[in-house]
Order: C-alpha cells, then sequence, then structure tokens
C-alpha cells in the first residue's frame, strides 16, 4: 500500500496491527547515456512495493532529491547537500516514530545516500523518546540477488549506470539504445578509493568520464535480466523485512 493512496483512519487501523513502515530513498541524476535520470528511485521504490505487496505493508513516498553533487555537469542532475538530506531524513523518521511506526525499513538505491542516512538514523535515534528501529539495506546487497548481477555481467556491473538497475527500469519503464561499446575499465584502486559514490568536482568528474558510465557496460541490460533482479530483490527484502518486525 502507498501511504499516498491511503486516508488517515486507514493509516490509524494499519497502525493498531503493525508498527512497520517501508521508506526508498533513491536519486535524481544522469546514469549515463541509456539510463534514465530516475534510475535508483525507480529500483528502490518497486523492490520497496514489491514488500509492500507481499508483505501488505505501507510504503512511504520516495525520497528522490538526494546528494548526487559530482553529478551536476551533467543536465537533469539535482542534489541536495548531504546536510539537508540529512535533516530531512531526519524529521521524515522523527514524525513516523511519533506516531507509532516503529519499524521503519529503508530500501536504498543510491551509494552516496548511505553515510548521510546512517547519520541520520543515529541521531534520531539518540534524540528520540519513543522506542525506534530502523533498517537500512540496498537493494543490490541481498545475497542473491547480489551473487545474481555478478553472474550476469561479473566486472562490467561496474560503478554508475549499472547494467543491473538499467536492466529493472527497463523491465519497468521503457528501454533507450545505444553505448554498445564497453566503457573503460576501472582498476581495483580506482573502485577502492570512490566506494559509496565518493567520486571527485563535477567538472572534472565529466571530463573523467565523458558519457556519465563509471566502469559500468548498461547497453548489456535486458528488461528480462530485469524483471528477475527485481522478482530477486523484491523476494529478499520481504523475507528481510519479516525478520525485522519480528524481532524484538
Ligand atoms: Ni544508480
Amino acid at each position: 500500500m502507498k501511504l499516498a493512496e491511503m486516508t488517515w483512519p486507514e493509516v490509524e487501523t494499519y497502525l493498531e496491527a503493525s508498527p512497520g513502515i517501508l521508506l526508498p530513498t533513491g536519486s535524481t541524476e544522469q546514469h549515463g547515456p541509456i539510463g534514465l535520470i530516475g534510475t535508483d528511485a525507480i529500483c528502490a521504490q518497486a523492490v520497496a512495493e514489491g514488500v509492500g505487496e507481499t508483505m501488505n505493508a505501507i510504503v512511504a513516498p520516495t525520497l528522490a532529491l538526494t546528494p548526487a553533487p559530482f553529478n551536476l555537469a551533467f543536465p537533469g542532475t539535482i542534489s541536495v547537500s548531504p546536510q539537508t538530506f540529512t535533516a530531512l531524513v531526519q524529521d521524515v523518521l522523527t514524525s513516523l516514530a511519533q506516531q507509532g511506526f516503529t519499524r521503519i525499513y529503508i530500501v536504498n538505491g543510491h551509494g552516496a545516500n548511505i553515510a548521510p542516512l546512517r547519520t541520520a538514523i543515529e541521531k534520531v535515534s539518540q534524540l528520540l523518546d519513543a522506542p525506534l528501529e530502523v533498517r537500512l539495506r540496498s537493494w543490490w546487497d541481498y545475497p542473491q540477488t547480489d551473487a545474481l548481477r555478478k553472474r550476469l555481467y561479473g566486472d562490467w556491473e561496474g560503478m554508475h549506470g549499472t547494467p543491473s538497475e538499467v536492466a529493472i527500469t527497463q523491465a519497468l519503464v521503457r528501454s533507450v539504445t545505444g553505448a554498445e561499446d564497453p566503457p573503460e575499465k576501472l582498476s581495483a584502486e580506482y573502485i577502492r578509493d570512490h566506494a559509496g559514490d565518493r567520486h571527485g568536482e563535477p567538472a572534472e568528474h565529466r571530463r573523467r568520464f565523458p558519457d556519465g558510465r563509471v566502469g559500468s557496460h548498461s547497453a548489456l541490460a535486458s528488461p528480462e535480466q530485469g524483471a528477475a533482479l527485481l522478482e530477486s530483490a523484491v523476494r529478499e527484502a520481504a523475507a528481510d523485512y519479516r525478520v525485522f518486525l519480528e524481532e524484538t
């Protein structure tokens, strides 16, 4: 169930039976020449909504305006500072917790969200009087889903405009053709030093990766693979959400 499509009495009734809610977090940024601007938000929301359907759980509106400063030299990217995003997440978690949503499950689709999300969770847990449990998961981290994307794409999964995320948007929205040639292969050092989307200044980042892909061969994606990846992520996320609700 989408929170936005419910009435407040329906939410109040739900809370009598469950303290759980799903919160998707994505981004609004370039994803290479054939990846959609909303890729991260589309993927995270689809996984969260799949869990919502499986588990009869509420899905909060997707937080899609998040930090993506390194992509600002590509048109269409909207970036907010980590401080702004952290403050927003704190307010969202606090609002929900005060109403009785004391089990908040974040489904993330954007690497640069992870550090500010952790900061926000920590701050809210310290400040709040009410008990609150928050679990943060990025959809590609579920073991079987991670194994599937590695089996499908190997090293060509890369870091940005990944074939796995592009495949999911192809299954859900549309396919764009192009970028048939593989991108520059990343060194192990680059991958290590830039984990969590720690990339450089916008102009330098665009010079370094002119078409926006960062080691990812997006054109390997297909809608069929996207459907399989989404199905896997939803299955694993639903199982994890069930455990999360049952833990005392
Ligand atoms: Ni992405």
